[in-house]
């Protein structure tokens, strides 16, 4: 309970004595409430939130009817284990996201708790089916904070740095040329890269023939905001087709509505075989998820899949009311919206400050990169400035990959909000220069 005595450097130096450095923080503020895209302190101060719980909060913070759906689950029953006594709501979720997913033929889902073990779990299945080892993921992808999903992710520090040895038979790609920005490579020149640096991989790597998966996030998440180009999601897609390899989609932060549609790839018009899902799926709540081609999900054979936790009642109650709140308030519709204007607004910005580079965007998934003007490096430190400022004006800002400002609003914010917002994000833009 907060009471009026708390303040923001109270409860931080409590953190501090209480728990470890390792668990990030991104601004030195404790919670107090949180509505919309609103969050106030304990100090009783009030930030437009940008970040959303990292991608979370797509239906924004305690939507009336994720409230009304955790609260009568609730008073139903709170936990069985879904390998004890099962339940509806686990059954009615799978069935939607089954229909709803843009995988061909018939599908069928399973729930997990976290990201990481969405991914995990994509592993796993697309190993059982295709009785393969190999696993090819990207560099500067973001996979999450488990073994394997520290082994999957691209990047070493500070996710993987002091915690070897990985999972063995994981190999990456490098993310360039797969996600270079429109224009910045010509369509035949993506694809002569993209090819060969597949190529080299079954060379020198990994066989192509006992490659089980590919993974890969549509727009690279903790990796900078980065889209993946339209012609290098065709690559991907005819190589896994041609050697029989499990082309898996990480939506964990691209999915639910953020880039325009339910998921990412619907963007590219391109069908993956499996879909990793979590965050803004539970609407708050501690759900993840794999979607895929029924034959597939079914080669885990009983008891090699799930979890106690999996698929909890609350979870598949909220994540059921996310699917309705995502349908009639159009919040993939109102992503494209919000895109259009926080990219306007970013595209001013880099055309103003040498410090400000590469304004893209897939939806409201939305990013500039902050460069030091005298040399074009990434520059993390002023990014920091930026956040620094914006926390200030009342905004709850966040990097990706040190030197990225990125966009994770609730899409559920309103004009005057996201208006307010933006003229926050851009002084503080300035400020930085
Ligand atoms: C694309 C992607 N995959 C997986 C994860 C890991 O999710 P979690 O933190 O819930 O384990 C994240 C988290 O940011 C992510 O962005």
């Amino acid at each position: 309970m907060t009471t009026a005595t708390q303040t923001n450097a109270d409860l931080l130096q409590r953190r501090q004595q209480a728990i470890p450095r390792g668990p990030f923080n991104v601004a030195p503020i404790f919670a107090d409430k949180a509505r919309g895209a609103l969050l106030w302190d304990v100090e009783g101060k009030e930030y437009i939130d940008f970040c959303g719980g990292i991608g979370v909060l797509n239906v924004g913070h305690n939507h009336p009817r994720v409230v009304e759906a955790i609260k009568a689950q609730a008073d139903r029953f709170i936990h069985t284990c879904f390998h004890v006594a099962m339940y509806e709501e686990y059954v009615r979720l799978a069935e939607r996201l089954n229909e709803l997913a843009p995988i061909a033929g018939a599908r069928k889902t399973a729930f997990f708790n976290s990201g990481a073990e969405a991914g995990e779990n994509a592993v796993k299945i697309s190993r059982a089916f295709t009785k393969r080892t190999g696993v090819v993921a990207f560099e500067r992808g973001f996979h999450g904070r488990t073994l394997l999903g520290m082994t999957l992710t691209g990047k070493v520090k500070p996710y993987a740095a002091g915690f070897g040895p990985f999972a063995p038979d994981v190999y990456h790609l490098p993310y360039e040329p797969f996600f270079t920005l429109p224009g910045e490579r010509s369509d035949a020149d993506v694809e002569r890269a993209c090819n060969e640096a597949l190529e080299h991989l079954f060379a020198y790597h990994v066989d192509a023939e006992n490659t089980a998966c590919v993974i890969v996030e549509p727009v690279l998440g903790e990796g900078g905001f980065l889209p993946l180009h339209c012609v290098a999601m065709r690559v991907l897609r005819d190589t896994c087709t041609k050697h029989g390899i499990v082309f898996v989609s990480d939506e964990v932060q691209t999915g639910f509505g953020r880039c325009g549609a339910l998921f990412a790839c619907q963007r590219y018009d391109i069908q993956p075989d499996m879909i990793a899902m979590a965050k803004s799926l539970g609407g708050g709540t501690v759900l993840s998820g794999v979607t895929a081609r029924a034959d597939i999900m079914d080669a885990p054979q009983v008891g090699g899949i799930g979890g106690t936790y999996g698929g909890n009642p609350l979870s598949c109650a909220a994540a059921n009311a996310v699917l309705d709140i995502m349908a009639d308030e159009d919040l993939p519709g109102r992503a494209r919206a919000i895109g259009e204007k926080v990219m306007a607004a970013m595209k001013t910005w880099e055309s103003r400050h040498a410090h400000v580079r590469r304004a893209r965007g897939l939806g409201a998934m939305c990013a500039i990169e902050i460069v030091d003007p005298a040399t074009g490096k990434p520059d993390a430190a002023r990014a920091g400035v930026v956040c620094r400022k914006a926390l200030e004006g009342g905004l709850l800002l966040m990097t990706a990959s040190g030197n990225v400002l990125r966009t994770l609003m609730p899409l559920v914010i309103t004009d005057a909000q996201l208006d307010r917002a933006l003229g926050i994000f851009g002084n503080a833009v300035e400020a930085a220069g």
